[in-house]
Protein backbone atom coordinates (compact mmCIF):
# COMPACT_ATOMS: atom_id res chain seq x y z
CA UNK A 1 0.00 0.00 0.00
CA UNK A 2 2.41 2.78 1.18
CA UNK A 3 4.68 1.43 -1.88
CA UNK A 4 2.50 2.14 -4.54
CA UNK A 5 2.07 5.35 -3.16
CA UNK A 6 5.42 6.20 -3.88
CA UNK A 7 5.24 4.45 -7.42
CA UNK A 8 2.21 6.92 -7.93
CA UNK A 9 4.96 9.92 -6.14
CA UNK A 10 7.72 9.42 -8.54
CA UNK A 11 6.18 9.59 -11.74
CA UNK A 12 4.21 12.44 -11.07
CA UNK A 13 5.16 15.96 -10.61
CA UNK A 14 4.08 17.23 -7.50
CA UNK A 15 5.09 16.38 -4.09
CA UNK A 16 2.17 14.52 -1.93
CA UNK A 17 4.08 15.20 0.71
CA UNK A 18 2.78 16.40 4.48
CA UNK A 19 5.01 16.09 7.03
CA UNK A 20 8.23 13.78 7.82
CA UNK A 21 6.70 12.97 11.41
CA UNK A 22 3.27 11.62 9.34
CA UNK A 23 2.65 8.57 7.65
CA UNK A 24 0.53 7.89 4.35
CA UNK A 25 -2.66 5.57 4.71
CA UNK A 26 -4.08 4.97 1.20
CA UNK A 27 -6.91 2.96 3.29
CA UNK A 28 -7.30 6.06 5.71
CA UNK A 29 -7.17 8.87 2.50
CA UNK A 30 -4.69 10.95 4.53
CA UNK A 31 -1.60 11.40 7.03
CA UNK A 32 -1.41 9.64 10.29
CA UNK A 33 0.94 10.18 13.73
CA UNK A 34 0.34 8.61 16.74
CA UNK A 35 1.69 10.78 19.51
CA UNK A 36 3.57 8.62 22.28
CA UNK A 37 3.51 11.74 25.11
CA UNK A 38 0.21 11.30 26.50
CA UNK A 39 -1.27 14.90 26.39
CA UNK A 40 -4.84 16.44 28.21
CA UNK A 41 -7.82 16.10 25.55
CA UNK A 42 -7.31 20.17 24.91
CA UNK A 43 -3.57 19.93 24.66
CA UNK A 44 -3.76 17.12 21.91
CA UNK A 45 -6.18 18.75 20.31
CA UNK A 46 -4.30 21.69 19.48
CA UNK A 47 -0.83 20.28 19.17
CA UNK A 48 -2.48 18.40 16.29
CA UNK A 49 -4.10 21.93 14.97
CA UNK A 50 -0.60 23.43 15.14
CA UNK A 51 0.87 20.49 12.78
CA UNK A 52 -1.13 21.17 10.42
CA UNK A 53 -3.52 18.45 11.20
CA UNK A 54 -6.90 17.44 13.69
CA UNK A 55 -7.22 15.44 16.30
CA UNK A 56 -8.65 11.95 14.58
CA UNK A 57 -12.24 10.39 15.14
CA UNK A 58 -12.92 7.35 13.50
CA UNK A 59 -14.88 9.14 10.85
CA UNK A 60 -15.85 6.06 9.36
CA UNK A 61 -14.75 2.25 9.12
CA UNK A 62 -11.61 2.74 7.08
CA UNK A 63 -10.41 5.49 9.19
CA UNK A 64 -11.53 3.33 12.53
CA UNK A 65 -9.29 0.22 10.77
CA UNK A 66 -6.44 2.50 10.30
CA UNK A 67 -6.25 3.72 13.85
CA UNK A 68 -6.70 0.42 15.13
CA UNK A 69 -3.77 -0.95 12.97
CA UNK A 70 -1.78 1.68 14.23
CA UNK A 71 -2.72 1.72 18.24
CA UNK A 72 -1.83 -2.25 17.90
CA UNK A 73 1.66 -1.60 15.81
CA UNK A 74 2.58 1.03 18.16
CA UNK A 75 1.89 -0.99 21.24
CA UNK A 76 -0.86 1.86 22.75
CA UNK A 77 -1.95 -0.33 26.01
CA UNK A 78 -4.92 -1.83 25.32
CA UNK A 79 -7.04 -0.87 28.85
CA UNK A 80 -6.21 2.78 28.09
CA UNK A 81 -6.99 3.44 24.40
CA UNK A 82 -6.00 6.89 22.70
CA UNK A 83 -8.43 10.37 23.05
CA UNK A 84 -10.18 10.62 20.25
CA UNK A 85 -11.25 14.31 18.42
CA UNK A 86 -15.35 12.88 19.89
CA UNK A 87 -16.21 15.08 22.51
CA UNK A 88 -19.27 16.98 24.47
CA UNK A 89 -17.68 20.42 25.51
CA UNK A 90 -19.92 22.27 23.75
CA UNK A 91 -22.93 20.56 25.60
CA UNK A 92 -22.72 17.98 28.56
CA UNK A 93 -24.54 14.86 26.62
CA UNK A 94 -24.02 15.99 22.92
CA UNK A 95 -20.80 14.02 21.59
CA UNK A 96 -19.96 14.68 17.98
CA UNK A 97 -16.69 14.80 16.64
CA UNK A 98 -14.25 17.62 16.50
CA UNK A 99 -15.74 18.28 12.99
CA UNK A 100 -19.44 18.53 13.99
CA UNK A 101 -19.80 15.14 13.03
CA UNK A 102 -22.21 13.52 15.73
CA UNK A 103 -21.51 9.91 17.27
CA UNK A 104 -24.34 8.12 16.16
CA UNK A 105 -22.92 7.99 12.59
CA UNK A 106 -19.57 6.95 13.70
CA UNK A 107 -18.58 3.20 13.53
CA UNK A 108 -18.35 3.11 17.20
CA UNK A 109 -20.14 1.91 20.13
CA UNK A 110 -19.94 2.49 23.52
CA UNK A 111 -17.86 0.16 25.84
CA UNK A 112 -20.26 -1.06 28.27
CA UNK A 113 -21.92 0.97 30.82
CA UNK A 114 -20.33 4.30 29.10
CA UNK A 115 -20.64 7.14 28.86
CA UNK A 116 -20.83 6.93 32.45
CA UNK A 117 -20.06 10.72 33.81
CA UNK A 118 -22.34 13.02 31.92
CA UNK A 119 -21.85 15.96 33.72
CA UNK A 120 -18.29 16.15 34.19
CA UNK A 121 -16.43 13.63 31.77
CA UNK A 122 -16.77 15.64 28.79
CA UNK A 123 -13.67 13.42 26.16
CA UNK A 124 -13.93 10.80 24.75
CA UNK A 125 -11.43 7.78 24.45
CA UNK A 126 -11.39 5.04 21.50
CA UNK A 127 -10.75 1.55 22.40
CA UNK A 128 -8.88 -0.79 19.81
CA UNK A 129 -11.56 -3.05 20.27
CA UNK A 130 -13.58 -0.08 18.35
CA UNK A 131 -15.64 0.97 21.59
CA UNK A 132 -15.57 4.36 23.09
CA UNK A 133 -15.66 5.44 26.41
CA UNK A 134 -16.01 9.72 28.16
CA UNK A 135 -13.35 10.46 30.72
CA UNK A 136 -12.35 13.26 31.79
CA UNK A 137 -10.67 15.78 29.55
CA UNK A 138 -7.75 16.75 32.21
CA UNK A 139 -6.92 13.34 31.84
CA UNK A 140 -3.71 12.85 29.88
CA UNK A 141 -4.23 10.05 26.88
CA UNK A 142 -2.22 9.48 23.69
CA UNK A 143 -3.72 10.40 20.29
CA UNK A 144 -3.81 10.66 16.68
CA UNK A 145 -3.47 13.47 14.45
CA UNK A 146 -4.73 12.70 11.14
CA UNK A 147 -4.58 14.84 7.84
CA UNK A 148 -6.84 14.19 5.05
CA UNK A 149 -5.37 13.67 1.98
CA UNK A 150 -4.95 16.55 -0.83
CA UNK A 151 -2.10 18.11 -3.26
CA UNK A 152 0.35 19.95 -0.99
CA UNK A 153 3.80 21.33 -1.79
CA UNK A 154 6.42 22.13 0.34
CA UNK A 155 7.66 25.72 0.22
CA UNK A 156 11.02 27.01 0.36
CA UNK A 157 10.59 27.46 4.43
CA UNK A 158 10.22 23.35 3.94
CA UNK A 159 6.60 23.34 5.52
CA UNK A 160 3.17 23.14 3.71
CA UNK A 161 2.34 26.11 5.98
CA UNK A 162 2.70 29.08 3.84
CA UNK A 163 2.49 31.51 6.32
CA UNK A 164 6.07 30.90 7.34
CA UNK A 165 8.06 33.43 5.37
CA UNK A 166 11.60 33.25 3.98
CA UNK A 167 13.45 36.57 4.78
CA UNK A 168 16.74 36.68 2.65
CA UNK A 169 18.70 38.31 5.45
CA UNK A 170 18.82 35.17 7.49
CA UNK A 171 17.64 32.27 5.19
CA UNK A 172 15.24 31.56 8.16
CA UNK A 173 11.62 31.55 8.03
CA UNK A 174 9.35 33.21 10.33
CA UNK A 175 5.72 33.25 11.08
CA UNK A 176 3.61 35.84 13.28
CA UNK A 177 0.66 34.60 15.56
CA UNK A 178 -1.91 36.74 16.19
CA UNK A 179 -3.84 35.27 18.54
CA UNK A 180 -2.34 35.86 22.31
CA UNK A 181 -0.76 32.78 24.27
CA UNK A 182 0.89 32.02 27.09
CA UNK A 183 4.87 31.83 26.43
CA UNK A 184 4.36 27.95 27.44
CA UNK A 185 1.64 27.13 25.06
CA UNK A 186 3.39 29.65 22.36
CA UNK A 187 6.74 26.91 22.57
CA UNK A 188 4.03 24.29 22.45
CA UNK A 189 2.62 25.81 18.98
CA UNK A 190 5.76 26.58 17.18
CA UNK A 191 7.55 22.95 18.45
CA UNK A 192 4.21 21.30 17.05
CA UNK A 193 4.93 23.73 13.66
CA UNK A 194 8.13 22.31 13.41
CA UNK A 195 9.78 25.35 14.33
CA UNK A 196 10.47 27.42 17.93
CA UNK A 197 10.18 30.77 19.10
CA UNK A 198 12.23 32.79 17.59
CA UNK A 199 15.61 33.47 18.85
CA UNK A 200 17.89 36.63 18.06
CA UNK A 201 21.51 35.80 16.91
CA UNK A 202 22.20 38.89 15.61
CA UNK A 203 21.39 42.76 15.21
CA UNK A 204 20.51 41.84 11.26
CA UNK A 205 17.74 38.99 12.77
CA UNK A 206 16.96 41.71 15.32
CA UNK A 207 15.66 44.52 12.24
CA UNK A 208 14.38 41.08 10.70
CA UNK A 209 11.59 40.71 13.57
CA UNK A 210 11.21 44.47 14.07
CA UNK A 211 9.81 43.92 10.31
CA UNK A 212 7.93 41.11 10.67
CA UNK A 213 6.21 42.93 13.69
CA UNK A 214 5.65 45.73 11.93
CA UNK A 215 3.82 43.84 9.45
CA UNK A 216 0.77 43.56 12.35
CA UNK A 217 -0.96 46.98 13.50
CA UNK A 218 -2.31 46.87 17.01
CA UNK A 219 -5.88 46.27 16.03
CA UNK A 220 -4.68 42.95 14.31
CA UNK A 221 -3.77 41.36 17.56
CA UNK A 222 -6.01 39.64 19.51
CA UNK A 223 -4.05 40.18 23.27
CA UNK A 224 -4.22 43.14 25.87
CA UNK A 225 -0.69 43.36 25.20
CA UNK A 226 -0.44 44.82 21.58
CA UNK A 227 3.34 46.45 21.85
CA UNK A 228 4.90 43.26 22.73
CA UNK A 229 5.36 39.71 21.11
CA UNK A 230 6.68 37.09 22.77
CA UNK A 231 9.72 35.27 21.54
CA UNK A 232 12.38 32.52 22.75
CA UNK A 233 14.04 33.23 25.61
CA UNK A 234 13.19 33.07 29.79
CA UNK A 235 14.86 33.63 32.73
CA UNK A 236 15.15 29.73 34.78
CA UNK A 237 13.81 29.81 37.95
CA UNK A 238 15.86 30.63 40.68
CA UNK A 239 18.80 32.01 38.33
CA UNK A 240 18.62 36.11 37.27
CA UNK A 241 20.09 35.05 34.38
CA UNK A 242 18.04 34.97 30.68
CA UNK A 243 18.62 32.04 28.07
CA UNK A 244 17.25 31.29 24.92
CA UNK A 245 15.45 28.18 23.91
CA UNK A 246 18.97 26.83 22.69
CA UNK A 247 20.16 26.80 26.09
CA UNK A 248 22.36 30.05 25.52
CA UNK A 249 22.94 33.44 26.96
CA UNK A 250 21.71 36.40 25.23
CA UNK A 251 25.27 37.27 24.87
CA UNK A 252 26.89 34.14 23.56
CA UNK A 253 23.35 33.99 21.27
CA UNK A 254 24.30 37.57 19.88
CA UNK A 255 21.31 40.13 20.91
CA UNK A 256 20.89 41.49 24.28
CA UNK A 257 19.75 44.80 23.91
CA UNK A 258 17.29 45.98 26.75
CA UNK A 259 15.66 49.12 26.93
CA UNK A 260 16.87 51.26 30.16
CA UNK A 261 15.28 49.75 32.96
CA UNK A 262 14.13 46.60 31.42
CA UNK A 263 14.15 43.30 32.68
CA UNK A 264 12.39 44.58 35.68
CA UNK A 265 10.98 41.50 36.79
CA UNK A 266 7.50 42.76 37.68
CA UNK A 267 5.61 41.42 40.09
CA UNK A 268 2.07 40.92 40.25
CA UNK A 269 -0.50 38.25 41.87
CA UNK A 270 2.60 36.39 43.05
CA UNK A 271 3.95 36.38 39.56
CA UNK A 272 7.05 37.35 38.46
CA UNK A 273 7.72 38.52 34.97
CA UNK A 274 10.20 35.54 33.85
CA UNK A 275 9.56 35.37 30.01
CA UNK A 276 10.99 36.32 26.89
CA UNK A 277 9.62 39.06 24.38
CA UNK A 278 10.52 42.29 22.14
CA UNK A 279 8.64 45.38 21.91
CA UNK A 280 8.22 46.64 18.38
CA UNK A 281 11.50 48.03 18.31
CA UNK A 282 12.95 45.02 18.60
CA UNK A 283 14.48 45.61 22.24
CA UNK A 284 14.28 43.15 24.63
CA UNK A 285 11.12 42.57 27.19
CA UNK A 286 10.12 40.96 29.99
CA UNK A 287 6.79 39.68 30.58
CA UNK A 288 4.61 37.16 32.81
CA UNK A 289 4.66 34.19 32.03
CA UNK A 290 0.40 33.18 32.78
CA UNK A 291 -0.37 36.30 30.08
CA UNK A 292 -1.19 35.34 27.00
CA UNK A 293 0.92 37.39 23.99
CA UNK A 294 1.31 37.09 20.09
CA UNK A 295 4.46 35.34 19.29
CA UNK A 296 6.92 34.79 16.31
CA UNK A 297 7.87 31.59 15.52
CA UNK A 298 11.51 30.47 13.41
CA UNK A 299 12.15 27.73 11.20
CA UNK A 300 15.20 27.32 9.99
CA UNK A 301 14.63 25.55 6.02
CA UNK A 302 17.19 23.16 6.34
CA UNK A 303 14.61 21.28 9.00
CA UNK A 304 12.25 19.38 8.22
CA UNK A 305 9.23 18.89 11.27
CA UNK A 306 10.10 15.81 13.00
CA UNK A 307 9.00 15.79 16.44
CA UNK A 308 10.00 13.61 19.67
C1 LIG B 1 -13.22 -2.94 24.88
O1 LIG B 1 -12.05 -2.53 25.59
C2 LIG B 1 -12.29 -1.74 26.73
C3 LIG B 1 -10.93 -1.31 27.30
O2 LIG B 1 -10.11 -2.40 27.54
C4 LIG B 1 -13.12 -2.53 27.74
O3 LIG B 1 -13.39 -1.70 28.85
C5 LIG B 1 -14.41 -2.96 27.07
O4 LIG B 1 -15.15 -3.77 27.96
C6 LIG B 1 -14.15 -3.72 25.78
N1 LIG B 1 -15.42 -3.95 25.12
C7 LIG B 1 -15.72 -5.04 24.46
C8 LIG B 1 -17.06 -5.09 23.83
O5 LIG B 1 -14.93 -5.94 24.36
C1 LIG C 1 -22.21 20.25 32.27
O1 LIG C 1 -22.76 20.04 33.53
C2 LIG C 1 -21.98 20.54 34.61
C3 LIG C 1 -22.61 20.08 35.91
O2 LIG C 1 -23.97 20.36 35.94
C4 LIG C 1 -21.85 22.05 34.48
O3 LIG C 1 -21.04 22.57 35.51
C5 LIG C 1 -21.23 22.38 33.13
O4 LIG C 1 -21.18 23.78 32.94
C6 LIG C 1 -22.00 21.74 31.99
N1 LIG C 1 -21.25 21.90 30.75
C7 LIG C 1 -21.80 22.27 29.59
C8 LIG C 1 -20.85 22.42 28.46
O5 LIG C 1 -22.98 22.49 29.46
Amino acid sequence: MYKTFFCVLASSALAFTFREDYKHYEEANGWIKLHKVPANWQDARLRCRAEGASLASPSNSNIRNVMISVMIAESVDPGLGIYSGIHSTFANGSYSTIEGVPISDLPVSWATGQPDHVYTENCVIFHMNGTVEDVQCSDAFEFICYKKFEALTMNKCNTVDNEYKWDVRTSHCYKFHRLGLTWSRAHMVCTAEGGYLAVINSDTEAEVLKDVFAKYPKNQIFSTYQDSAVIGFREWPEERSWYTVHGQTLEDAGYDKWPTGQPDNAYLGGETQSCGAIWRTALLDDVWCNQQFAFICEKDPQYSPNIY
